[in-house]
């Protein structure tokens, strides 16, 4: 069975603590029914792998002010949008970007697919991206699993075994975590705590809405988990 008093407790944080991002939904706008917009958060989340949160910022405003729809995006010439891109490193992901874009647009009438398995199909977009979209922008039930989140799980539930061999354990239990009810909520909450609480050194346990029920803190290892396998 699911325990849905974690979820709870860390949606009721997150409704306290979600850091504003340009490409959130508030919790005002959120209470009056607004939904993100697809295309912002597929970017963002394109925009997020590889680069930090603060770094990203500027980069995308700049994007959806120059090209406000995923249409728009698919009209633009490849020079201008790497030249937008400039900076942000790992310049195959707005070839892809791109790619992606263009076939949204002349595929799907400019529309996202609305589930993960639709999104995979696209190009570009791999099992990360698909889930981050199909359950942020669509409240579909996905489980994102990125660094933070393996990390906050790997101290949840105090996994031992090392990384990189963790990951379908802490994969499992991310899943098995994630609530039917505002799931895209969910999962920025959790990307929200490893960031800023659940931190790889020394995270900031007396603030953290999972501080009782967390066993590695329990157990005192919080700040060894999770392990890592020896290079
Ligand atoms: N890292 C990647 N995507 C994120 C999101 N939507 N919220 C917080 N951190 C993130």
């Amino acid at each position: 069975m699911r325990d849905e008093s974690l979820s709870d407790s860390l949606l009721a944080w997150y409704d306290r603590h979600a850091r504003a991002m340009p490409w959130r939904v508030g919790p005002a706008d959120r209470a009056a029914g607004v939904r993100p917009d697809p295309y912002a958060v597929w970017l963002s989340e394109v925009m997020l792998q590889q680069t930090t949160v603060a770094a990203v910022r500027d980069y995308f405003r700049r994007f959806v002010t120059r090209w406000p729809t995923v249409t728009d995006l698919a009209a633009a010439e490849d020079g201008e949008v790497m030249a937008e891109w400039a900076g942000l490193g790992y310049y195959a992901r707005a070839r892809n970007l791109l790619k992606c874009a263009r076939v949204v647009a002349s595929e799907h009438g400019g529309r996202f697919p609305e589930t993960r398995e639709a999104l995979l199909k696209l190009p570009g977009i791999g099992p990360y991206t698909a889930s981050a979209v199909a359950a942020i922008a669509f409240d579909e039930r996905a489980a994102v699993v990125d660094g933070n989140v393996e990390r906050v799980m790997a101290r949840l539930y105090r996994v031992e075994t090392p990384l990189p061999e963790a990951k379908p354990e802490l994969t499992a239990h991310a899943a098995a975590l994630t609530p039917a009810e505002r799931p895209g909520d969910y999962a920025q909450a959790v990307m929200d705590l490893g960031a800023t609480v659940c931190t790889p050194k020394s995270p900031a346990c007396g603030i953290c809405p999972w501080m009782a029920p967390c066993a590695a803190r329990a157990a005192g290892v919080q700040a060894d988990l999770p392990r890592k396998a020896p290079k």
